[in-house]
């Protein structure tokens, strides 16, 4: 069983609840604020080692108090903390709001320490060959980039959470073996128009229109509708479980760190998507990103109930 290698962001997450997403120009009175910890590289690494895999999260934090509270954070889950280095900029900070019904959210980063990687961090991470690497876009894309074109050479799979949404450069999709994202940013990717609306066979086209690589996974999350997955040519479909959710905040990173973790384990990307798909619909029905990741334990239990 290899590790889970997360290289990513680490965001102290200031979370507004709200009637509704404020519009342009609008101003909206919040029901309520408060702190959480977050980050999607912090979030996916954490995911990964709640369900049960051996994971290095390699991220920066500023010397301030949110960069101490997440390490305090961290340090109380049992994640390890070792691959977590300062940086002279202050820890990410990301502002969400949060629909009071429906849990949908909206954020804003401000990348601070995250931004302060470079090529020579990607290099001095330890890379065995049944390690899964994960790496997402709120870290300088160019370093992801050295990062997974290392991993493929040495036989690592590597997975990449293109959020948020931004277009890949050629030679990091020619080196990720999984790409996991959400329909935000398939549109991004593709180039095509998808909405959560979008029928399946909109989205198998914009998927398509990657032009993936021979060999590489595509995962399309779908929030309430699931995942699709495409592999060797097969689509595999994997429905939504039906659930109150409270905020969608991180579902995206738990689907993908749990995703990491079961493919470390050795599982195909079928059973992979399965224990992904029930860990997402758990985070959402609880508040906050990190703080709503479910236990492999929790997983296993909704996955022997009956589908609702
Ligand atoms: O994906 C959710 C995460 O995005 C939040 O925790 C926030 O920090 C932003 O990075």
């Amino acid at each position: 069983m290899g590790r889970v290698v997360v290289f990513g962001s680490i965001n102290l997450d200031t979370v507004l609840e709200v009637p509704h997403i404020a519009a342009p120009g609008e101003t909206v009175g919040g029901f309520g604020l408060e702190t959480f910890p977050g980050g999607k590289g912090g979030n996916q690494a954490l995911a990964a080692h709640n369900a049960g895999a051996d994971v290095c999260l390699v991220g920066k934090v500023g010397m301030d108090a949110a960069g101490q509270q997440m390490i305090d954070f961290y340090r109380g889950e049992g994640l390890p903390i070792d691959g977590i280095g300062n940086s002279e900029l202050p820890t990410g900070a990301a502002f969400i709001q949060v629909e009071r019904d429906g849990g949908e959210n909206a954020i804003v980063v401000v990348a601070g320490a995250n931004g302060d990687f470079t090529v020579a961090d990607a290099d001095a991470v330890e890379i065995a060959p049944d390690d899964v690497i994960v790496a997402m876009f709120e870290v300088p894309i160019a370093v992801n980039e050295a990062l997974f074109s290392r991993a493929r050479g040495i036989g690592a799979q590597t997975v990449l959470n293109p959020s948020p949404a931004h277009p890949c450069p050629p030679g990091l999709f020619a080196s990720t073996t999984h790409l996991v994202l959400n329909e935000t940013e398939l549109a991004v990717l593709s180039g095509h128009p998808i909405s959560e609306t979008s029928s399946d066979g909109f989205i198998a086209a914009a998927v398509s229109a990657l032009e993936a690589p021979a060999g590489m996974v595509v995962v399309v999350t779908r929030g309430p509708g699931g995942a699709r997955g495409f592999a060797a040519g097969d689509v595999i479909p994997m429905p939504g479980r039906r659930v109150d959710a409270v905020d969608t905040t991180g579902a995206g990173d738990c689907f993908t760190g749990v995703y990491a973790a079961r493919l470390a384990a050795g599982d195909d990307v079928e059973t992979a998507m399965i224990y992904a798909n029930a860990a997402a619909a758990i985070s959402v029905t609880r508040p906050g990103a990190a703080t709503s990741l479910p236990t492999h334990a929790e997983i296993e239990s909704l996955l022997r109930r009956k589908w609702s």
